[in-house]
């Protein structure tokens, strides 16, 4: 690739500002995963010494795929496919390298299936709050409700839909009509209704019960499948492997620096998850409510809580709109990185490709969907649709994606093109970075692979 293509944006256009493709990059990082996923799986895995060893994660591992992932985004300049092959031909490699890129693609239209599924849950929740459902109900009536919710194919249809539907509608927009129009104004909000909710849990009396358990390591509690969890949890939260932040690099103005904004994702991402569960934890104990409760945890016992708290009524409202607004900015960056790989390979229109790759991925979640109603009892080594599809994203997929970014920016990438373009001098820190990419990340993730497979143990 010579020098005047990589001086150009991407067809697909470029973030406006340093500042938009920061936001951008963090609505993307900041969703289900932070708000539903990390409080539940923490409470699944005893708490402190999970979150730990989650924290560990991301600095060790987490900060450095980010940096590599950005960077190899913008030297590629197109879908992660494309940009993989691209740079791996730039450094004379095997054109193979781009099924990282191809993986990570398909690994973001899986997730999205079943993420559009549970942020339905939310809107729905959001109409159960308003018309005023949880006042005064007993944990009975809310179990109910939720049971009712799940237990009902087209309740869980038309908001799966309607989800959609919203994400093909800004993504055809393109990346500064579209994604940047909404991000802008809905991560900002978000973040507000957050806080607000965190002031509310510091009222509650148990704010210190909710910091024990988020932050007090029993490190019995911690299995090894708890540290796969942690570490695909890692990679989740911060949209790493499956080509979301990848496609966000490509739309990088040059001499913005991946470096800081890289940290500066990974730290507000991982501040708003511990935010989150501080919010959740308290009222949960407050409630007397048990933390283990699995993927209902904020859908069962939150509610239960908002139903007996004073303004419970409003809390509720405000809780499932941030929950949603999370999720959206999160879900069009899962959309955004298949249909710019539809633009460039079939060379259609940004509308019909988000219109096609929406209704595939729509279709895949009526698997996930029906999952929880009809096909409950239909399983694949002892996982629902569902169960498998996040276990094979988050499990499988995304670490193996990780170890191909990370290897291959460590091993086959050519250091005069990765400093080129971080534009940072050879620095301890640099060495540490590609330490990190060649030695860390590798061993860890084999490490933890091995050890859930059972063919070592620690
Ligand atoms: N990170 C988001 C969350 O925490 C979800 C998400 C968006 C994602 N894009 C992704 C996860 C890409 C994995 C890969 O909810």
């Amino acid at each position: 690739m010579d020098m005047t293509t990589r001086e150009l944006p991407s067809i697909h256009g470029q973030w406006s500002s340093r500042w938009m493709f920061i936001l951008a990059a963090t609505g993307a990082a900041v969703g289900l995963g932070n708000i539903w996923k990390f409080p539940y799986i923490a409470g699944e895995n005893g708490g402190g010494a999970f979150v730990l060893f989650y924290l560990l994660c991301i600095i060790l591992l987490g900060i450095p795929i980010m940096i590599a992932e950005i960077m190899l985004g913008r030297r590629g300049r197109q879908n992660p496919e494309n940009s993989m092959w691209t740079v791996a031909k730039e450094s004379d490699r095997s054109p193979l390298w781009r099924f990282v890129g191809g993986l990570g693609i398909l690994a973001a239209v899986f997730i999205l299936s079943y993420y559009s599924v549970i942020a339905g849950w939310a809107m729905n929740y959001i109409v159960l709050a308003l018309r005023g459902l949880f006042e005064g109900a007993s944990a009975q009536t809310i179990n109910q409700l939720f049971d009712t919710m799940v237990g009902s194919p087209y309740n869980l249809l038309f908001w799966h839909s309607l989800m959609m539907v919203f994400t093909i509608g800004v993504v055809a927009g393109g990346v500064e009509k579209g994604l940047e129009r909404t991000i802008r104004y809905l991560f900002p909000v978000m973040l507000l209704l957050l806080v607000m909710l965190v002031f509310y849990a510091l009222d509650t009396g148990y704010f210190a019960n909710g910091l024990v358990f988020l932050f007090a390591p029993n490190f019995a509690a911690l299995s090894p499948s708890g540290m796969l969890t942690a570490l695909g949890h890692a990679f989740f939260t911060l949209s790493l492997a499956t080509g979301s932040i990848m496609m966000y690099g490509a739309y990088v103005p040059r001499h913005v620096s991946i470096v800081t904004a890289s940290i500066f994702i990974a730290c507000a991402d991982t501040l708003i998850a511990l935010l989150a569960g501080l919010a959740i934890f308290p009222i949960v104990f407050a409630h007397g409510l048990q933390p283990e409760a699995g993927p209902g945890l904020i859908f069962q016992t939150l509610p239960l809580a908002f139903g007996h708290m004073p303004y419970g009524h409003i809390i509720g409202v405000i809780f499932f709109f941030m929950l949603l607004f999370a999720a959206f900015t999160s879900a069009i960056s899962l959309l955004e990185p298949p249909v710019a790989w539809m633009v460039e390979r079939l060379n259609i229109s940004r509308q019909w490709a988000s219109i096609i790759v929406g209704f595939v991925i729509w279709l895949l979640g009526l698997g996930s969907l029906l999952s929880f109603n009809l096909w409950e009892n239909v399983r694949f080594m002892g996982l629902n649709f569902f169960e498998l599809m996040d276990y094979a994203t988050a499990n499988v997929m995304l670490p193996l994606g990780g170890l191909g970014i990370a290897v291959f920016t460590a091993w086959a990438m050519r250091n005069e093109f990765i400093l080129d373009e971080l534009e940072v001098p050879k620095s301890v820190l640099f060495k540490l970075w590609k330490f990190a990419l060649a030695c860390i990340a590798p061993v860890a993730i084999t490490l933890v692979f091995l050890n859930v497979v059972g063919i070592l143990e620690f």
